[in-house]
């Protein structure tokens, strides 16, 4: 079967290889599964590039979200959506999913918007909900809120109840967080968004801003943030980490909360589930809706990543071998 590997670290246009491999073998705890959309996320970028938290041994097949179907044992034939580390990622014809990853696609969802349903949309809920604890009427700033995270973030956000305000670089992704359901956009490299968030909050600043862009962004963030805000350290694709003065935290009485969602596998497995099933329920309900912004082959995957990484994206980039 045909599958994308890193052989060596470096940047995705460089080092990934489309390959003939075997098919993969599941262990005890795992599905193998037939491909049928593999989404994008920012993290493949980092593991290409042996920048993220987790570093495979070489070789592997990045790719950590799916929809798919499942191949073999008591479930073969059923459509699922959830995880697939490396090294047997879902750049490929074939992937492995833990048991525990693998989650029902709701009736009548498309493939794309099923593989999209998973990483970004989790991550968003419990962000919001389980760390920022995000109530109806709080107004919530969403960062770089046309990218795969940030158009989670502002549906989810929406669905709370919440006010949202969004930043994003350019005109043309103003408009998609405008067509998401943001009530104020702000284009963050055209406008200072300090201004534009107190003067939308009559200076009271952001309840909680949900921040995946990090280091001046953040900066910035910590001067806008409400009394009793709480600002989600979601990631740095800036490519700054910036520092947190605890000064600034006890003056202004507000949180800087961090966010590693994959971590609740250790601490809270079954996190997972019940989360599914609340985005479940907000899809068929249609408060939520994930935006599929390109649909490529999987020979694509190289220059689709490459665009990732550069801000050349909206919403999920979704790949169908
Ligand atoms: N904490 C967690 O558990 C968790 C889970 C999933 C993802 N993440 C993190 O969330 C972030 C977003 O992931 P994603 O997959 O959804 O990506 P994405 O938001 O679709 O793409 C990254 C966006 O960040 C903005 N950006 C600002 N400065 C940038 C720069 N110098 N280079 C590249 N992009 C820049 C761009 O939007 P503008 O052009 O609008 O600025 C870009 O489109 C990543 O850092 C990822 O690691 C964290």
């Amino acid at each position: 079967m045909r599958a994308w590997q890193v052989c060596e670290l470096g940047d995705p246009a460089d080092v990934l290889e489309l390959v003939d491999v075997p098919e993969p073998v599941p262990g005890p705890d795992q599905l193998r599964v037939r491909v049928d959309a593999v989404a994008l996320n920012f993290p493949d970028v980092l593991l290409c590039q042996g920048k993220y938290q987790e570093r495979p041994p070489l070789p592997f097949t990045p790719g950590q979200e799916v929809c798919a179907t499942v191949l073999d044992g008591p479930r073969a034939g059923e459509r699922v959506l959830g995880s697939t580390p490396a090294p047997h990622g879902g750049l490929a014809e074939q992937a492995l999913m833990p048991v525990t990853s693998a989650f029902p696609v709701p009736d009548g969802m498309p493939d794309a918007k099923a593989a999209s349903l998973f990483i970004t949309y989790q991550t968003g809920h419990v962000g919001l909900h389980r760390r920022a604890q995000l109530r109806e009427g709080e107004t919530l700033l969403v960062h770089a809120g046309a990218g795969g995270v940030g158009s989670a973030a502002i549906q989810l956000g929406r669905a709370a109840g919440a006010r949202v305000i969004a930043t994003a670089g350019g005109p043309e992704k103003v408009q998609v967080c405008r067509d998401l359901g943001a009530d104020v956009v702000v284009d963050y490299l055209a406008e200072d968004f300090v201004a534009v968030v107190k003067d939308a909050t009559e200076g009271r600043g952001a309840d909680v801003v949900y921040d995946s862009v990090g280091g001046d962004v953040f900066d910035k963030s910590r001067r806008c943030v409400a009394f009793e805000g709480r600002i989600v350290v979601v990631g740095f694709a800036g490519g700054r980490i910036a520092d947190a003065p605890t000064n600034h935290a006890l003056v202004k009485n507000y949180s800087v909360v961090g966010l590693h969602w994959g971590l609740y596998r250790t601490y809270e497995p079954e996190i997972f589930a019940r989360t599914h099933e609340a985005l479940v329920r907000l899809w068929e309900a249609g408060a939520i809706d994930p935006l599929v912004g390109a649909e490529l082959p999987l020979e694509d995957a190289p220059a689709a990543l490459a665009r990732l990484a550069s801000r050349g994206t909206v919403g999920k980039v979704v790949l169908t071998p």
